[in-house]
């Protein structure tokens, strides 16, 4: 009998399925018989201890039981699809696994219907992309302990291995293990965002080629902002188009797709009323980067004013790496205080410091700068947005001279830097006693008599204005 069923051969079942395979776990796999079926089994399975099958039928006889059904396939109506197909075949106590990128509520909603049919559902959270499932990814599992407790040991063989164990833990109750890996996608978002951002200055502002942006970024790789994404920043630099032999990133068209998870972390955020700027604004330079043909026409309109660079550009270097390690920062300050508060709301009890031990290995946001934000929240974990500590401080301190030249560098260029801003708006907000909220509520309440509150009395007020 086999350990587990996985359906989806795409790019993540198929990937994953091999992962297993190679760890001694016996997969059954599922899918319709198409070209991408036909593929990966004439090409990758005839080694493998793998078993194909074409029908669900006999697909979920050969599971043993209680069986582990793990979806791997397109969110949303697909998911339910099949859900509704497996259901004639499984038995109490089964347990059903999405491992797909699925809205959480979404996923809540599937739990307690498969809960009424006592049919275990879980929601798991898989980083990585292709070479994470197939070598070692991050999981974030949420959903009933005891249905975990089922496929708990084989997520811990097949996970990334770290110093500090494999990259999976329980995440949580209900849909806790797809509200973290949104928000990690949330993250993902804003840390591209603010290297784009920064490739962007270098290229415009100190008119380095992808080659010299690359040997930065190599090297910064090497030091505090080592990180996945910085790491195949500097690959993707010195990569060459072997048709035209340019670099091949100044061939790709500047118009940034998104399948929807970096919005439904900000919506979530609107929704809980946590800020998460920095995340909404790597999501909006997705949004303006589409309008390329808007953008190609106004750009023509408007003569912007290049200024010469004419400062120390080794000192400029320096602050684009201090800002960026300042931004990373606020990007985990505003999704851990997030992910915080969606575990008070939703009752997930999630524990960040489990959270940021698997983000540091398989998942696409691994970066050096977890460590340091771990040693934070072990201090103190209630202290969810980081900010409230004397390292930190310092930290930013140090910082924060970078940060500004950085922006203002981009505003005298007019070259955009929307999550960099963003990051110390939400900074100088954070640490404002006052912010002008006073003015927002006086006017609320001159055109809508909505009350107001007042500094040096308890109560509820209303003047009339005029
Ligand atoms: C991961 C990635 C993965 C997905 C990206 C792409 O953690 O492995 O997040 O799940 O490839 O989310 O998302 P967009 O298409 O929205 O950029």
């Amino acid at each position: 009998m086999r350990d587990i069923g996985i359906f989806g051969l795409g790019i993540m079942g198929s990937s994953l399925a091999l992962n297993m395979a190679h760890k001694g776990i016996k997969v059954s796999v599922y899918d319709w018989i198409s070209q991408e079926t036909k593929n990966f089994v004439e090409n990758k399975l005839s080694k493998e201890d793998i078993i194909v099958y074409y029908d669900i039928k006999s697909f979920i006889e050969s599971l043993k039981k209680p069986r582990i059904v793990y979806l791997l396939i397109k969110s949303g109506k697909p998911v339910d699809n099949m859900i509704e197909k497996l259901l004639p075949y499984l038995e109490e106590g089964d347990l059903i696994i999405d491992g797909g990128n699925e809205h959480y509520l979404e996923t809540s909603r599937r739990m307690q219907k498969l809960k009424k049919k006592k049919v275990f559902y879980l929601g798991v959270g898989i980083s990585g992309g292709e070479s994470g499932a197939l070598n070692g990814p991050s999981f974030m599992p949420g959903g009933d302990r005891e249905g975990y407790e089922r496929v708990e040991e084989i997520l811990l063989k097949v996970a990334a291995q770290t110093d500090l164990g494999p990259c999976c833990t329980y995440i949580g109750k209900d849909s806790a293990g797809h509200f973290v890996k949104m928000v990690h996608n949330g993250i993902e978002y804003g840390m591209m965002q603010a290297i784009a951002e920064t490739y962007d200055i270098l290229r415009k502002i100190l008119h380095l080629s992808p080659e010299q942006i690359g040997q930065i970024f190599k090297k910064w790789n090497e030091e505090e902002l080592s990180s996945f994404l910085m790491e195949i920043s500097s690959e993707i630099m010195k990569y060459r188009d072997e048709e035209t032999k340019e670099y091949l990133v100044d061939l790709i068209l500047d118009k940034a797709e998104q399948k929807g998870t970096g919005k439904w972390t900000v919506q979530a955020a609107l929704d809980l009323g946590i800020p998460t700027p920095s995340l909404n604004a790597a999501v909006e330079a997705r949004i303006l980067s589409y309008f390329k043909e808007e953008r190609k026409e106004l750009s023509k309109k408007f003569s912007k004013e290049k200024p010469l660079y004419n400062k120390n550009k080794k000192q400029f270097i320096k602050d684009l790496k201090n800002a960026l390690l300042f931004t990373n920062l606020m990007i985990f300050s505003q999704g851990l205080w997030l992910i915080a508060e969606a575990s008070k709301e939703y009752n997930y009890d999630i524990d960040l410091l489990e959270v940021l031990r698997i983000w540091r290995g398989g998942c696409i946001i691994r970066a050096k700068i977890i460590d340091f934000i771990r040693e934070i929240l072990k201090k103190d974990k209630a202290n969810v947005n980081l900010l409230k500590n004397e390292k930190v401080i310092t930290f930013i301190t140090e910082k924060i001279p970078s940060v500004q030249e950085v922006v203002n560098i981009g505003r005298n260029f007019c070259v955009p830097t929307l999550v960099h801003n963003t990051a110390l708006d939400y900074f100088y907000s954070m640490i404002s006693e006052k912010l002008p909220a006073n003015l927002i509520q006086s006017q609320r309440d001159f055109f809508g008599a909505h009350t107001y509150s007042r500094v040096d009395k308890e109560g509820v007020f209303h003047s009339y204005w005029k």
